[in-house]
């Protein structure tokens, strides 16, 4: 069919209008074959016409190119957090503060469900959308439209008239409870990282530099603000209102919103939500409360951090009751035998859940819990399950305490508690397949070897074959062996040869942290890497050297001569470089001896503006510096950024010098 640009326009209308009724309105008018069959003509006029192209066309929603990295952007005006009030009481203070100062009895609230996911920031010029960020610091935050494009409800031109030539919205993208849980099901079975909650799979899913990934991964949204926007535009005197006329322009807001009056209505719309929240599509954590009236919003302006006129009243943790019908152990990579228990499934803040560890046998003797109580089971927002405690009135007969197993479940070699530790061990070393299966997906993990499609349950089949006992043996799979297992095809098989052949070039940090050698993480393995430069010197090394590395303890130090000495380790490492792993000559770490922070131990705290702390960590060990976690009276300095906490007040008592970040950076050296 031969199109002229202007019927080329009109298409690209025509599917935005349907992709809004769809996923703005719920209320699709045509069907998806339909839909899809007007997208193909549409790619078909771009692919002839590319000149006509235009930034609304949604062929423009996914990239086809990866980007090489996120960049910085300073917003135009800063993004907010907001004050919490946790019960009754907070809130009530929040309306006194605000009704003195503003003078009036009964104010009205927008009120809002809290959404888990993450503040964002759209710009639209001239009705185009052209630039997306993330809050970040609030100050400064990544621009992440690529991937904000993506998300099918939010338009790439804003509908009608009347908008200002620049509009900034803000508000928040979120996986819904579905997304969240098709995304997890999509992970086990590819045997990719499973997401704690629908907040860290939304933050993952918006932190890709492929938007194609982002894409799969259907995140939603709702408007809840503005940034900047054009002076001249004449805004309405509500808050509410303004929402009102960006939905007007094609931009979705929660239907689930309400204007509320007075501690009545606040309480109301409390108790509500509440109640409707196991059936909402999303996970929420609280209320969020808005002054409607902007002029009452300027008269009580902003704190450093939040709105004076707003407060979000946090939900309580969800607790529910639930049998505890037995204590399992399970045996970790090291023979840590771990207590789970396995419970009647319970739906508890938006999940179903079985099983929650006890962590250890010293938790189970402080909460008393046995196996035939009924138990509280508690899920926060974005934690994982736990076991509260046991109901008490409900302990029918004197239930037998817990007592963890002397032999081991999976292998039969003894089980020993290590002195003065909470911690009970299986014996068995790598003669015990569970630890031998852990071992062998410690060796593949990202931060190791990094062999992707070797997912958990592919490496336990190929453990119980016996094809692989040793991580050398991975290197002799083949695609015809491979592709003979459960949900395995020629092509999947074909990947994963390929995956692990592509993991022989590797480094030499990764190749010792991949041995899982005890208390060896990957940091310890950068450091042992960078200073000895070479596999033998590590193997070699004595005590006294090895405790001259950075991070490197005398029971470190054992754990790494230990492993060396072992003869099947040995053998282990001679099979590895004899498949072909091989890695590049480490960098040797430039250390500046003139600077001030050369053999220094330094402890980094509070959020720092001018960089993340990954970054300033990173500058600091290149001038010789070795930076910790904690504050002791080693520490030779505290670099506190803003909401600097206990770790400030530490060093302060124990007269460390702590530095705030202007006086630090002005005595680092200049950046190469
Ligand atoms: S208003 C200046 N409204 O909660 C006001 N925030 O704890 C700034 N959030 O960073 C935020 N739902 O990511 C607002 N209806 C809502 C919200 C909401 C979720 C998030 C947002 C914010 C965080 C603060």
């Amino acid at each position: 069919m031969s199109f002229t640009q202007n019927q080329y326009l009109a298409l690209v209308k025509e599917l935005n209008q349907h992709s809004y009724q769809y996923y703005v309105l719920d209320d699709p008018q045509i069907s998806d074959a339909q839909y899809d069959e007007l997208y193909q003509q549409l790619l078909q006029q771009e692919k002839l016409h590319p000149d006509w192209l235009v930034p609304e066309s949604p062929s423009q929603r996914v990239g086809d190119e990866p980007l090489d990295e996120f960049q910085s952007v300073t917003h135009a005006r800063p993004m907010y957090s907001l004050d919490n009030a946790f019960n009754l009481e907070d809130l009530q203070d929040f309306l006194k503060r605000i009704t003195e100062k503003i003078g009036e009895t009964t104010l009205r609230f927008s009120a809002e469900p809290k959404i888990d996911g993450l503040a964002i920031n759209i710009r639209y010029q001239q009705g185009v959308l052209v630039q997306a960020t993330t809050r970040g610091d609030g100050l400064v935050g990544e621009d992440v439209t690529h991937n904000i494009k993506t998300i099918q409800s939010i338009p790439l031109k804003l509908q009608g008239e009347g908008w200002p030539d620049i509009l900034e919205v803000r508000g928040e993208v979120f996986m819904s409870k579905a997304a969240f849980e098709a995304l997890n099901q999509k992970q086990q079975a590819q045997g990719e990282k499973i997401f704690a909650n629908p907040r860290n799979a939304a933050a993952g899913s918006l932190r890709q530099l492929d938007s194609r990934i982002t894409a799969e991964r259907h995140l939603s949204f709702y408007l809840y603000g503005w940034g900047d926007i054009s002076a001249d535009w004449q805004m309405p005197d509500h808050y509410t209102e303004t929402l009102q006329c960006f939905a007007k322009w094609g931009l979705p807001i929660n239907p689930n919103a309400e204007t509320v009056s007075g501690l009545e209505g606040i309480e109301a719309y409390y108790e509500r939500l509440l109640q409707k929240r196991p059936t909402l599509p999303y996970e929420i954590d609280g209320i969020v409360y808005k002054l409607d009236d902007i002029s009452q919003q300027q008269l009580l302006g902003f704190t450093a951090k939040a709105p004076r006129w707003a407060i979000a009243r946090k939900f309580p943790a969800e607790e529910v009751w639930t049998n505890l019908l037995e204590i399992e152990v399970q045996v970790g990579r090291t023979g840590a035998i771990t207590p789970v228990a396995r419970l009647e499934p319970v739906f508890v803040g938006g999940v179903t859940v079985s099983n929650a560890t006890l962590h250890n046998m010293d938790e189970i003797i402080r909460k008393d819990v046995r196996v035939g109580d009924t138990v509280i089971v508690r899920r926060a927002g974005d934690v994982i399950p736990e076991v509260v405690g046991p109901v008490l009135s409900k302990r029918s007969t004197d239930l037998p305490l817990f007592q963890m197993p002397t032999q081991c479940p999976e292998c039969g070699s003894d089980v020993v508690k290590e002195m003065n530790m909470a911690v009970y061990r299986c014996t068995g070393g790598l003669y015990c397949p569970a630890q031998r299966k852990r071992a062998l997906q410690h060796f593949v993990s990202r931060k190791a070897m990094d062999i992707k499609g070797l997912g958990d349950k592919l490496i336990e089949q190929l453990a119980d074959l016996e094809w692989v006992k040793h991580p050398d043996d991975f290197y002799g799979l083949t695609i015809e062996q491979l592709a003979g297992l459960d949900r395995m095809a020629e092509k999947s098989a074909k990947n994963v040869v390929d995956a692990i052949d592509d993991s022989k070039q590797t480094t030499l940090q990764r190749f010792i942290y991949s041995l899982g050698i005890p208390e060896v993480g990957e940091v310890t393995a950068k450091n042992l890497a960078q200073h000895f430069l070479t596999l033998e010197n590590i193997q070699e090394a004595s005590l006294e050297k090895l405790i001259e590395v950075n991070d490197v303890g005398e029971i470190v130090a054992e754990n790494v001569i230990n492993f060396f000495k072992q003869p099947h380790n040995q053998e282990v490492i001679a099979g590895l470089r004899a498949a072909g792993i091989n890695w590049p000559m480490p960098e040797q770490q430039s250390v500046a001896e003139d600077s001030d922070f050369a053999g220094k131990t330094v402890v980094l705290t509070g959020t720092l503006k001018s960089m993340g702390r990954t970054d300033a960590k990173k500058w600091l060990e290149s001038l010789g510096a070795k930076v910790t976690g904690s504050v002791s009276a080693k520490t030779d300095f505290v670099v506190a950024g803003e909401g600097a906490g206990s770790k400030k007040t530490k060093a302060e008592s124990l007269g460390v010098t702590v530095l705030d970040e202007a006086e630090w950076l002005a005595q680092m050296p200049e950046k190469e």
